[in-house]
């Protein structure tokens, strides 16, 4: 039987056999995050030691170097049989994604924290692999709550073995600013001090920021901060009341959003802004700043513009590509190479500027709220999470297609947003991501048309991995239980 592989390869040709590793096996790689991650899941699932082998001989997993450029950054090819595991790739990140396949194809008890007999058996099996998008995200938003460095970790290791590739942060709203910044202290001594519903908030330090980038890092994951201006600011605003035309900004703890606003018209707003993004930049070694934008419904059009002609120029300047949310598209002046993130419900006519913007060459990262925002409801019952997008199905945030949005746009990826004015702890985000989260993990690496029942089949089997993860409140939708 073909195993149960999220997202799907590109090409798998199963055998008729199958390897066991057990503590005869060996283990070569090249020094690098991929040998480091392989070498800590398998020795600390099986306690068995995965020596070098003799000088001469064979290893039983062998990763190699060597595989075609066509492979791409991240392709690979992986190969299952009688003389051993063989991972080829072009790049270290294609072997680390390789190292993904490859922990999928071995029995679920290799997700967990401690070791176990096994026994560790591999299906012989031959793959050839790529991804469909180089933008696979998912987004935390660590401002309606706080999440500590141990719980963005958490998250990390939970997208790592769907081969996702971004995490972007959300680190501003009304709610709280969650980043330490050396030339505005205020924002974090007094505007992190709350979240939706009250405090107690919480900041990352820079050194926090940097062991989340790093420990990224290591599993090819780019960081993307999002300080996002010019609406959701109340917190900044009322650390920096220079920042706002309100007579005394207070810190804000509801969920209503629209009703901020920086100073459009003073040359201070920039100033900040430009020492935030000088910051933001220096902390931030990916290629890209997340600028906000969106739902800035308390400035004018004119306003939007004006504000924008001169935020933009502050992130180019740092050799840093612009990412925004959609409502952007409007403004004149979108440098090259700005990614524009979709989030609108695709029941809605995609706004003019938008499609204008594509064409002119903005590229587009898809995140439509009524099948890839994992804050929404799965359904009516579900505690948890909010349902202004309507409630999204397991089945709904699988089956649907990127392309189809905005037609001609050229789509950089897709990515899942979790906003949390109603998350409050990891269990709450366990149960938002899982199950949705395989799935868009599918759409954004996997070329194969969409088969829902292979998917949900796939996702019954990857239930005990998640178990042996310690994922124990993922959602049990009725798509998967019944059969
Ligand atoms: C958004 O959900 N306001 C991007």
């Amino acid at each position: 039987m073909e195993p149960n592989l999220i997202p799907v390869p590109r090409a798998l040709l199963p055998g008729t056999g199958e390897l066991v590793l057990d503590g005869r096996a060996t283990l070569t790689a090249p020094d690098g995050p991929a040998a480091a991650f392989l070498r800590a899941l398998l020795t600390r699932a099986t306690g068995l030691p995965f020596p070098a082998p003799e000088p001469g001989t064979p290893a039983t997993v062998a990763l190699t170097l060597d595989g075609p450029p066509s492979l791409g950054r991240e392709g690979y090819l992986l190969d299952v049989a009688e003389g051993g595991v063989r991972l080829r790739a072009h790049t270290d990140e294609g072997l680390f994604r390789a190292v993904q396949t490859l922990r999928q194809l071995l029995p679920p008890q290799i997700e967990s924290p401690t070791p176990s007999a096994g026994p560790w058996t591999l299906p012989y099996v031959a793959v050839e692999d790529g991804p469909r998008y180089a933008w696979r995200g998912v987004m935390l938003d660590v401002a309606r709550h706080f999440f500590d460095v141990a719980a963005v970790k958490g998250f990390i290791d939970r997208v790592v073995p769907y081969k996702f590739n971004v995490l972007h942060l959300h680190l501003s709203d009304d709610q709280g600013w969650r980043l330490e910044m050396a030339g505005y202290p205020r924002l974090t001594e007094h505007g992190s001090t709350t979240a939706v519903g009250g405090p107690p908030g919480g900041f990352f330090t820079q050194d926090d920021f940097k062991e989340i980038v790093a420990y990224a890092a290591e599993r090819y994951l780019t960081v993307v901060p999002e300080i996002d201006v010019p609406g959701h600011t109340q917190a900044a605003m009322s650390s920096y009341p220079f920042l706002s035309t309100q007579e005394a900004p207070e810190l804000y703890e509801g969920v209503e959003v629209g009703f901020s606003e920086l100073a459009i018209h003073r040359d201070s707003t920039y100033a900040f802004l430009d020492d935030v993004f000088g910051e933001l930049s220096a902390l931030t070694p990916g290629g890209f700043l997340h600028i906000g934008g969106d739902e800035a419904l308390s400035t004018t059009p004119e306003d939007y513009a004006h504000f924008m002609s001169r935020v933009l120029p502050l992130v180019g300047e740092r050799g840093k590509t612009v990412v925004a949310w959609q409502e952007a598209a409007s403004a004149p002046g979108l440098p090259p190479g700005v990614h524009l993130q979709y989030w609108r419900p695709t029941s809605e006519d995609v706004p003019d500027a938008l499609t204008a913007a594509a064409r002119a060459g903005a590229k587009l990262v898809m995140s439509p709220a009524d099948r890839v925002y994992l804050d929404q409801k799965y359904a009516e019952d579900t505690e948890l999470g909010l349902k202004w997008a309507g409630t999204v199905s397991v089945r709904q945030s699988y089956e649907w297609d990127p392309e189809a949005l905005v037609p001609g746009a050229e789509v950089a990826g897709v990515e899942a947003p979790l906003w949390t004015e109603t998350l409050h702890t990891p269990d709450d985000l366990d149960h938002m991501l899982f199950p949705r989260l395989p799935g868009v993990a599918d759409v954004a690496w996997s070329a194969a048309p969409r088969d829902w029942d292979s998917h949900a089949r796939r996702l019954r089997a990857h239930t005990a991995r998640w178990e042996a993860a310690g994922i124990t409140t993922y959602y049990r939708a009725p798509e998967l239980t019944e059969d």
